[in-house]
């Protein structure tokens, strides 16, 4: 199973400021050199955290494979098809919303239509198509006949169910990756996956791929946090030291 690192809230810290740190670019190297078999990052139509700068950088820089996250929307479309990542997922959106809520509702969708058409013009640029979906069979058929190669379950329902109400959604992702192997498309799951919740999932043995986001930032924060804050006193610290001696006035990791 690919662990693929959705790397968006680095760029939400920089938007905080509008500045340039931290660069959702380097993050990627970063988390290339952790371990990560790809990097996702979603390019919002409000763009609040990554911009097409990042995307075009990522889309030369990261050595893994880029999944990128879009709505089935004109600009963003046409960005993803110049770009051609290796993969595509497109994602319902709404501007209000804090995260992404739930699954593509594809009822209404037929080959020719907006998410079939978004299929095909992406695909024709050689990019992999993977369906943001709730863990239904009907939504995998669905996306089976869209032509996507790939159905990414949410699995926010999963990771907000307590107890026996989690079993039964962990039965419900199972029975989805058995339909989209049925329908020919690989499965991949996504949403509100953890450090504490992550093992059964992990644990399907058909599942191709995981996209993690907030959690394993969160903990990049956190197990960060000593070392950042430790090289800030150091420099504090130093900083007579440091302006009576011409040429050491500089940052202790190379840039400013
Ligand atoms: N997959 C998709 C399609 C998403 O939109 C997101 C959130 O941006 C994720 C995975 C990652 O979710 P989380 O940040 O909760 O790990």
């Amino acid at each position: 199973m690919r662990l693929y690192v959705n790397i968006d809230h680095v760029a939400t810290i920089r938007e905080a400021r509008r500045t340039d740190e931290p660069d959702p670019v380097r993050a990627a190297v970063l988390a290339e050199l952790g371990g990560a078999e790809g990097i996702t990052v979603h390019l919002r139509e409000d763009r609040r955290h990554i911009q097409d700068r990042d995307v075009r950088l990522l889309a030369e820089t990261v050595r893994t494979g880029l999944n990128l996250e879009v709505a089935a929307e004109p600009a963003v479309l046409d960005m993803a098809e110049a770009l051609a990542p290796m993969q595509v997922t497109l994602v319902p959106e709404r501007r209000e919303e804090v995260t992404t809520e739930g699954g593509l509702d594809l009822s209404g969708e037929a080959p020719g239509g907006r998410i079939g058409s978004a299929v095909e013009q992406l695909a024709r640029a050689g990019s992999r198509v993977s369906l943001f979906v709730d863990p239904d069979p009907d939504a995998v058929l669905r996306s089976a006949e869209l032509g996507a190669h790939a159905v990414e379950f949410h699995t926010g329902e999963y990771a907000n169910a307590r107890g026996e109400a989690r079993g039964r959604e962990l039965v419900r992702l199972a029975r989805a990756v058995d339909a989209a192997l049925d329908a020919g498309l690989a499965p991949h799951a996504g949403h509100g996956l953890t450090y504490e919740n992550v093992i059964p999932v992990a644990a399907l043995p058909d599942l191709e791929e995981v996209n993690i986001g907030h959690s394993i930032m969160s903990r990049a924060i956190l197990v960060g946090m000593e070392r950042a804050v430790r090289e800030m006193r150091e420099l504090i610290r130093e900083a007579p030291s440091r302006v009576a001696e011409p040429g050491r006035w500089t940052p202790p990791l190379g840039h400013g």
